[in-house]
């Protein structure tokens, strides 16, 4: 079923040419397979949404990309050389740059303070004017809305710090930039701005990398989503060319996705000889978070996305 629910990867419409690769990029902990033999293809000025249910291996992706985790096995590749990361300062020095769930910023320092953290700009004697220059043109970079660089970031909207975190990454002049659920904690308006950041970013001619939950950013940005379960490739599709259903049958396994399962119910056609199908709601409702169950399925009531 998994590669029937597989799609070519469309590289043909990409303008950018490959800058990240990986191949086989297997991971373990203990006994527990995070990621098995995952294969994945980032072009320049490309979104790649990164997809899957809870567990499916996504945060381990990510972190194996930053240097957090070393990959059991499997090749990275970088501008076309193998590259090893070992280290967050590995990746950073190749140009891989992420943008954490938690933002890691400093509630009570400014917007220039925060971006220039731990890298100042002539250390023990300040350039103050230096990097407030910086500042504003990495936010010009990014078309941001924030008002003045000198204010705290306890004062900004949730969309304003995702901002300032982006920004900061940009110092390092990276070629590719991971998002960790970039929109999780925003309203409406919010994600809308920081959707924009994202199109900003592709146009800047970044590689970005961005997990998400959330179909409605996902098909209104990405140009290209990868789905992970239970730390598995499940796809690989053009955003021109799928439904939110698609994605959704990949994310959970079942080529009949919930909505279609629910339709199925609701006309009396299977009698009594379908217990199954009846009961399988609940149970042991952990096993589609478990790397260690059946990869592929048939059935899962799951219907986070
Ligand atoms: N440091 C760790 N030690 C042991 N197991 C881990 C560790 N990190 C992740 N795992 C396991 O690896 C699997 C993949 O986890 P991961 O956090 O990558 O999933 P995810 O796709 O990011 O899920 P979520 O959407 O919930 O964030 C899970 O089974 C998880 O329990
Ligand atoms: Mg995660």
């Amino acid at each position: 079923m998994t590669a029937q629910v597989t799609t070519p990867a469309a590289t043909a419409a990409h303008e950018g040419a490959e800058v990240l690769a990986l191949e086989g990029v297997t991971k373990h902990f203990g006994a527990v397979a995070a990621l098995t033999d995952i294969d994945l293809t980032v072009h320049r000025g490309e979104v790649l949404a990164l997809v899957g249910d809870n567990g499916a291996g996504k945060s381990t992706l990510v972190k194996v990309l930053a240097g957090v985790h070393s990959a059991d096995s499997g090749t990275i590749t970088f501008e076309g050389r193998p590259v090893r990361i070992t280290s967050p300062a590995d990746a950073q020095e190749l140009g891989i740059a992420t943008v954490y769930q938690d933002l890691a910023l400093c509630e009570n320092l400014n917007v220039v303070e925060n971006l220039f953290l731990g890298r100042e700009l002539r250390p023990g004697r300040l350039d103050e004017v230096g990097m407030e220059i910086k500042a504003w043109e990495l936010l010009r970079q990014l078309s941001a809305k924030i008002p003045t660089v000198r204010i705290p970031i306890a004062s900004l909207s949730g969309g304003q710090r995702q901002t300032v975190a982006i920004a900061r990454s940009l110092l390092g002049d990276p070629k590719v930039i991971i998002l960790d659920e970039p929109t999780a904690a925003l309203g409406v308006a919010q994600t809308a701005e920081v959707l924009n950041l994202v199109e900003r970013l592709r146009e800047n001619g970044h590689g970005v990398v961005m997990i998400s939950h959330n179909m409605a950013d996902v098909l209104a940005v990405a140009d290209t989503v990868a789905v992970l379960r239970l730390g598995r490739n499940n796809g690989v599709f053009r955003v021109a060319d799928v439904s939110a259903e698609d994605i959704i049958a990949a994310i959970t396994g079942a080529t009949d996705n919930a909505v279609t399962q629910r339709a199925s119910k609701r006309t009396p056609t299977a009698p009594a000889d379908h217990p199954a199908s009846a009961s399988s709601a609940d149970g042991d409702g952990d096993a589609a978070t478990s790397p260690e169950t059946d990869p592929t399925p048939m059935t899962n009531e799951e219907t986070r996305a």
